[in-house]
């Protein structure tokens, strides 16, 4: 081969791997061509009058905002819901979940003044750039009457590009919800999400955990199995499916299954979600008892391996049927909010069955750095944070033997 050869054929080497780079990086945040950009909205809109009031008309809440005919995929009626709830700079989050959630996906965003301004936008670009939240995506909207969502500053994302809008989500720091100190509510939150839902089965997260790519198929064959029949189904509604929480450090490898988790625990790159923070959050969740019952029986097959009875302190996630006891919304200190839920379903005989093989992951430790006011007043006084949730129990009326067991 002459030199002049080979001279050309390095170079077109050198801009082929460069091209094929370049698209590789980019691809994720192209789902559509990097043509498409937001156009500018017709004309200006005010945000209609909320279709719903809550909590004696103290928030507003949209069901479906801007929902119509999206994220509205004839869905099974038989299918898991992911339940998240987020204030604006969440939304993000869903580029990285829809990735590996394939299904409905119901998400509550608290959105006062402006806020609702960024998401009016934030969705449009979302749905455009991402199809998979185009197909799988419901957004209701919440503010408190207080603090009426506006949306007259709509357009700020116009003739902005995939990559930009990516920026642009991720760069919304500080919310007119954080500037405003107004109160996230918790619970109100979780409902809303919950009330979007139009599956038979949800699965409540934070919006900063992540589902592996496999989970939503195996549960789905787990429910199949496990409720085939209409009898089976109504025996099975008091069975809640608890998922294990693991943090992970950002320079470990891909984590796709209960072996991958493993090693990774065994390197030190994974570790119980929120060990450093709140140990009793997840301590009855019963970390090496998982590890231990791991699914010599039949690997192909997922299923419970423990049912845990003493709920103490404990907030896990869990997948269980839509039709259950909503969370209590008068209910708004941190961490209790949670508790007395835990309660109530226990209380009403809900069984707490923790899966076998799957998981939910974390990325990053949680450590002191990152804790909030609220985790570490929480961490210093636990023992008056867990008398003060006992006098919420009575304060709210929850009381008597049918509730002794959640806090003995
Ligand atoms: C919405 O915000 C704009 C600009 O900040 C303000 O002029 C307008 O009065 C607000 N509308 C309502 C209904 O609060
Ligand atoms: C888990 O995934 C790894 C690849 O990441 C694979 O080699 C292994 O066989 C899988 N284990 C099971 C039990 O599926
Ligand atoms: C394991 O589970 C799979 C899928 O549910 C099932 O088809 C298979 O028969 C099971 N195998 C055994 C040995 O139980």
């Amino acid at each position: 081969m002459s030199r002049t050869r080979k001279a050309g054929f390095i170079i077109c080497f050198l801009i082929g791997s460069q091209l094929v780079r370049f698209c590789l990086e980019n691809m994720f945040l192209y789902e559509a061509t990097s043509e498409d950009t937001i156009k500018p909205g017709k004309a200006e809109r005010a945000l209609p009058a909320a279709s719903e009031y809550t909590q004696g008309s103290r928030y507003g809440i949209h069901y479906f905002y801007k929902s119509e005919g999206f994220g509205n995929e004839n869905w099974n009626p038989y299918d898991v819901t992911l339940v998240l709830h987020g204030s604006v700079d969440r939304l993000h989050r869903l580029i990285e979940i829809t990735r590996v959630w394939r299904g409905p996906i119901s998400m509550s965003v608290f959105a006062p003044a402006q806020d609702a301004s960024f998401l009016d936008d934030a969705i449009d670009g979302l749905r455009l750039c991402w199809t998979s939240i185009r197909k799988t995506t419901s957004f209701h909207i919440v503010y408190p009457t207080t603090a009426k969502g506006n949306t007259s500053n709509i357009g700020s994302f116009v003739y902005l590009s995939c990559k930009d809008i990516i920026r642009r989500l991720r760069r919304k720091v500080k919310t007119d919800a954080a500037e405003k100190s107004i109160p996230y509510p918790h619970n109100v939150m979780r409902n809303v999400a919950h009330k979007g839902v139009i599956t038979s089965h949800v699965l409540h997260i934070d919006a900063d955990l992540k589902p592996t790519a496999r989970l939503r198929d195996r549960l789905l064959e787990f429910l199949k199995l496990r409720t085939q029949t209409n009898n089976q189904y109504q025996a099975r509604q008091k069975d809640l499916y608890i998922l294990p929480v693991f943090e992970v450090r950002h320079e470990a490898g891909p984590i796709r299954n209960k072996t991958d988790l493993f090693s990774a625990f065994e390197k030190r790159q994974a570790r119980p979600y929120m060990q450093e923070l709140c140990p009793q959050c997840h301590k009855a969740t019963n970390y090496e008892l998982w590890f231990r019952s791991s699914s010599s029986t039949n690997i192909t097959a997922l299923h419970t391996s423990y049912t845990v009875r003493n709920i103490r302190e404990w907030e896990p996630y869990f997948v269980s049927v839509r039709k259950r006891p909503h969370l209590d919304e008068r209910i708004t200190s941190y961490g209790h909010d949670r508790l007395v839920h835990m309660c109530e379903l226990q209380a009403n005989g809900f069984k707490f069955h923790v899966l076998s093989d799957e998981f939910l992951l974390h990325h990053g430790y949680r450590n002191k750095a990152t804790m909030s006011q609220n985790e570490r007043s929480r961490k210093e006084q636990r023992t008056n944070f867990y008398s003060k949730f006992i006098k919420v129990l009575g304060k709210y009326n929850y009381v008597g033997s049918k509730y002794s067991k959640c806090y003995h």
